[in-house]
């Protein structure tokens, strides 16, 4: 068997941090190598190799590939739904371009497999709002959901028509405190708990009956890599899998909140995220992950917020 070594493109933000340190117990650290536009976040200095790469330069990524002689690719740069809806040719040329030139080179290249996230923002206000299942009405209103969308065939097709074995989720909001988010919707659900301990207050985005899904980031990360360990003949979707965790709404993270910090309060001043909020489902039906691979997450609303807390303090 060979030995695998692994590129994660977009390691300096939210998930790419965890991911790669995670990925570096697995497989030691000289065997991640960690890459992203921007300069290398401080949790990974001195835990593995870091190379300065942007994806869009695909001759730039091929030589990265050949050099390193890399057997994965974790591709994890993208412009998430609010920043994507302020700057729509940037974030569709950047979530799909970046997207084909992996594909492409995965392919040349024989890559042992590809990890691509794609989002709960591909459904839209016509898919069912309750347990949204895996297949249903899917029609995006986000330059960012489209994105994804048009990204889960791309990723179809290379496996279909080259065998490119990649594998996907498509992730909640995810919450953590180790690196920040990076302009999603989901946002407001990470900042809360920074601004409750800063100063018990916290002036949130989102209406507060806003019920969208979410998943702490221990099991987002858990469930990427028991995904892309799980056997071939396992995975019946090269699209991309519904992942199910918690959902709750604003008022339901503070009142968790209040029980750490008494005297929190939140002021409910909705702008352009809502509409995007709104149209994405409430809950997820995970069922097929759950029978293709065993996907179960750990995590619910009050042991999520005794750790972020006990991590922030
Ligand atoms: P993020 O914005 O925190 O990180 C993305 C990283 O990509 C950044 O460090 C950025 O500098 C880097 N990047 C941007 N352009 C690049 C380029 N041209 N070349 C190389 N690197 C580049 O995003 P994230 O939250 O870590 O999300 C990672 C992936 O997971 C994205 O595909 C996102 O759509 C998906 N996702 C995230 C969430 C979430 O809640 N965080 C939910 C659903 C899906
Ligand atoms: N957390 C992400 C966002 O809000 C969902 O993909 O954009």
């Amino acid at each position: 068997m060979t030995k695998e070594k692994i590129l994660v493109i977009g390691a300096s933000g939210q998930i790419g941090v965890e991911l790669t340190i995670a990925l570096r117990k697995i497989y030691g650290n000289s065997q991640v190598v960690a890459s992203d536009l921007r300069e290398e976040n401080d949790l990974l200095k001195g835990t593995g190799p870091y190379v300065s790469l942007d994806v869009m330069n695909k001759e730039m990524l091929h030589v990265q590939v050949i050099r390193q002689n890399i057997t994965q690719i974790y591709l994890l740069a993208a412009i998430l739904s609010a920043t994507g809806e302020k700057s729509p040719g940037l974030a569709w040329h950047l979530n799909m371009q970046g997207l084909l030139n992996v594909l492409d080179i995965a392919r040349e290249e024989k890559l042992n497999k590809v990890y691509w996230p794609s989002s709960i923002a591909v459904f839209g206000p016509t898919s069912p709002k309750k347990d949204c299942p895996q297949q249903t009405i899917i029609e995006p209103i986000t330059v960012y959901g489209i994105s994804k969308y048009a990204g889960e065939f791309w990723c179809n097709y290379f496996n279909h028509r080259y065998a490119v074995d990649i594998r996907s989720i498509r992730y909640p909001g995810l919450i953590s405190y180790k690196s920040s988010p990076g302009g999603g919707t989901t946002d407001y659900a990470v900042e809360i708990y920074h601004e409750a301990l800063e100063c018990q207050h916290y002036k949130c985005f989102l209406k507060e009956d806003t019920y969208l899904p979410m998943m702490y980031m221990p099991d987002a990360i858990r469930a990427t890599i028991e995904l892309m360990e799980a056997p071939a003949d396992r995975i019946s979707i090269r699209t991309s899998y519904n992942v199910a965790a918690i959902s709750f709404s604003p008022s339901e993270i503070a009142a968790e909140i209040k029980k750490h910090i008494p005297s929190f309060d939140v002021e409910y001043r909705p702008d352009y995220r809502q509409a995007i909020a709104d149209s994405w489902p409430q809950s997820i039906n995970d069922s097929i992950a759950q029978r293709d691979w065993g996907w179960k997450p750990e995590f619910n609303l009050s042991k999520m917020t005794a750790d972020m807390f006990q991590n922030l303090k």
